[in-house]
């Protein structure tokens, strides 16, 4: 039994030096001095010892228990202490100043899209988006650009390394937002009114004017007896709706393939009014679209009878909206993702 006794003493000495919190502390105390613990039994049975071993076996159980029991409560002092430190430690100062959140914001040419597009949704125009990595078909093909079409010289285009299953049909990064019309036009019957707006690519050096990439809002109207009017109309109240009512618009003959008649549609200089400065290049106008009557060969290509529909298309770059109102004079600032720049709009 006295071999019980030291036993006890040094397994309850040994386990105390790792116990760290009160809970582990409690189950300590319960195993070495509760009433169920070995030196406490040791204790309650000494009558059942000889009376020659009693009285050393007694005193050194007796011992060990005011030993362990001092030993616990320098340990649970010392736990006591460490909380009431990191407490301490941790305290929240709710004086001082706080550290004001950032707003964040959208980009400029985000905001220019939602307000291009409201302007038409405002004249019965619904938003539709197409894919950025496209059939060579859409982006050319099927808008009256044929393989060999001189037009696809004025789209330096980024084609995209990948062979269709099947073979024979290459992709590329969309030039322009125009195969949104033709994606339209197979899904959705006549009357058609949508703008899709979106990025695009071309394959260029960037300078001051040029980026790879950049964003355009499309526009188609396809129903029975749209006229140029129509056009005309609708484009000339979207320019005064961006620009300000008494913007003069100019109505000129432009080229594109998939249109005919074709046209470029400019608005009188807002900074000089008209009388040539350098936001105009002198001439006192300012070129915002380029737009058409949709090809026959286009309808009839997407399944829509050209003898009995007609309709009007436009396409227009975003950035030069903001660039022209805000005087911005490099382009590669909008997606040079530097916050002094962007955080002025
Ligand atoms: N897709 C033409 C371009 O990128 C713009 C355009 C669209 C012109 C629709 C006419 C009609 O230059």
């Amino acid at each position: 039994m006295t071999d019980q006794v030291e036993e006890v003493s040094v397994q309850a000495n040994a386990e105390l030096q790792k116990i760290s919190s009160i809970e582990e502390l409690e189950s300590w105390r319960v195993r070495y001095l509760g009433r169920k613990s070995k030196l406490i039994s040791v204790l309650r049975s000494l009558g059942d010892v000889p009376i020659d071993e009693r009285r050393e076996l007694g005193a050194r159980a007796n011992q060990v228990k005011a030993s362990l029991e001092e030993l616990y409560q320098a340990h649970k002092g010392k736990i006591e202490l460490s909380k009431h430190e990191s407490l301490e430690r941790d305290r929240i100062d709710v004086t001082l100043p706080g550290q004001p959140y950032q707003l964040g914001r959208l980009h400029l040419t985000t905001r220019t899209i939602r307000e291009i597009c409201d302007i038409f949704a405002g004249m019965g125009f619904k938003v539709v988006e197409g894919p950025e990595v496209e059939w060579e078909y859409y982006n050319f093909e099927a808008l009256n650009m044929p393989a060999e079409h001189p037009a696809r010289d004025g789209f330096a285009t980024l084609w995209v390394d990948y062979e269709a299953p099947g073979g024979g049909r290459p992709m590329l990064m969309r030039t322009h937002t125009s195969p949104v019309q033709i994606r339209t036009m197979e899904k959705e019957k006549p009357p058609i009114r949508v703008v899709a707006p979106g990025r695009v690519y071309r394959y260029e050096a960037t300078d001051a004017t040029h980026e790879w990439m950049f964003s355009q809002v499309e526009g188609l109207a396809v129903d029975r007896n749209i006229t140029m009017a129509d056009l005309k109309g609708t484009l000339f109240e979207f320019a005064r709706r961006l620009f300000g009512q008494d913007r003069k618009c100019r109505f000129r003959c432009d080229y594109f393939p998939f249109v005919e008649p074709g046209v470029e549609i400019a608005i009188d200089c807002f900074m000089c009014g008209g009388k040539g400065c350098r936001l105009c290049g002198n001439s006192g106008w300012i070129e915002i679209l380029g737009a058409g009557m949709v090809h026959p060969e286009v309808l009839r290509g997407c399944g829509i009878d050209p003898d009995e529909y007609s309709g009007f298309a436009f396409g227009m770059g975003v950035e030069r909206i903001p660039i022209l109102r805000y005087g911005i004079d490099d382009i590669r600032l909008f997606y040079g993702n530097d916050l002094r720049f962007l955080k002025q709009f």
